[in-house]
């Protein structure tokens, strides 16, 4: 089994953090008086997209906003799937800016934007999964937002409610390893929610509270290598044991904003897969 998984080659969308800041505080992890050291965020972020490149994938960069200190977060500004763009509305008004530029970058790479309706941060709360997206609410994305979504794509979409502020976004709380598996941490759902994951994925690899807490979850998996936080030790243990390849890559200076890798990664879904 171990080296029966194949990867699938990927096209990113990231932002280069040159004005990365924590201004506001609109997630528990949030200092304002903190200091961010925009050098290491710098160096970090170049280190995952040297380490997407090397795994064989795309990365598109598109350029930072001065004031936007949010703006590296790419997965937030919307959800791509078969060459379709639904945009975002964000929650926050210091963010509300961010969905433009994003706008204006799919615009000229040849795609039209949907805007939503009712407020949507894109990959971090919806979450393509094979034949469902999976969708978080309970602190940004709206149940309306997600009827939205599963109008415009077409595809079953399955709300799940989120009860911890910590993870305030479903991609802090649960990502796709491949088109059939994910991996999860069940205490962020509600009980509901829970079981409803439990249903579809009864072989998921769940994930402990401290893994979940050192950003594990944040994770991107190209169906064999999964990018992830070095600290989630127990959890890249599960997926080594599952047959998955862990690629560290530290992105611990975003964490202070309440990000990490997934959150700096926008996916374009092209074909239907
Ligand atoms: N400070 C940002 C916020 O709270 C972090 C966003 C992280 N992005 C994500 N996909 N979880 O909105």
């Amino acid at each position: 089994m171990p080296d029966s998984r194949v990867p699938r080659r990927r096209r990113f969308l990231l932002c280069e953090p040159r004005h990365f800041a924590v201004q506001y505080a609109i997630n528990p992890w949030m200092r304002p008086g903190e200091p961010v050291d925009v050098i290491r965020a710098l160096d970090q972020w170049q280190a995952l997209v040297g380490t997407y490149r090397a795994h064989g994938h795309t990365v598109e960069t598109l350029a930072p906003v001065p004031g936007l200190p949010d703006m590296v977060f790419a997965a937030n500004a919307a959800l791509v799937v078969e060459g379709r763009v639904f945009g975002s509305l964000f929650h926050a008004p210091e963010r509300r800016p961010e969905s433009l530029p994003y706008q204006a970058w799919f615009k000229q790479a040849g795609f039209e934007v949907q805007p939503p309706e009712s407020v949507c941060e894109g990959e971090g709360d919806l979450v393509p999964a094979g034949r469902w997206i999976l969708a978080g609410t309970g602190f940004r994305t709206t149940r309306e937002a997600h009827r939205e979504v599963q109008e415009f794509f077409g595809i079953p979409v399955i709300g799940l409610t989120l009860v911890d502020p910590y993870f305030y976004h479903l991609d802090t709380a649960l990502f796709a390893l491949d088109e059939e598996n994910i991996a999860y941490y069940p205490g962020a759902f509600s009980p509901g929610s829970r079981e409803v994951l439990a249903r579809l994925y009864p072989d998921a690899v769940t994930a402990t509270r401290e893994d979940a807490l050192a950003f594990g979850l944040n994770s991107v998996s190209d169906g064999r290598h999964v990018f992830i936080s070095p600290a989630a030790t127990a959890l890249a243990g599960r997926l080594a044991h599952r047959g998955y390849v862990p690629v560290p890559v530290d992105l611990s200076e975003f964490h202070k904003a309440g990000g990490g890798i997934k959150c700096c990664t926008q996916e374009i879904r092209e074909n239907r897969s």
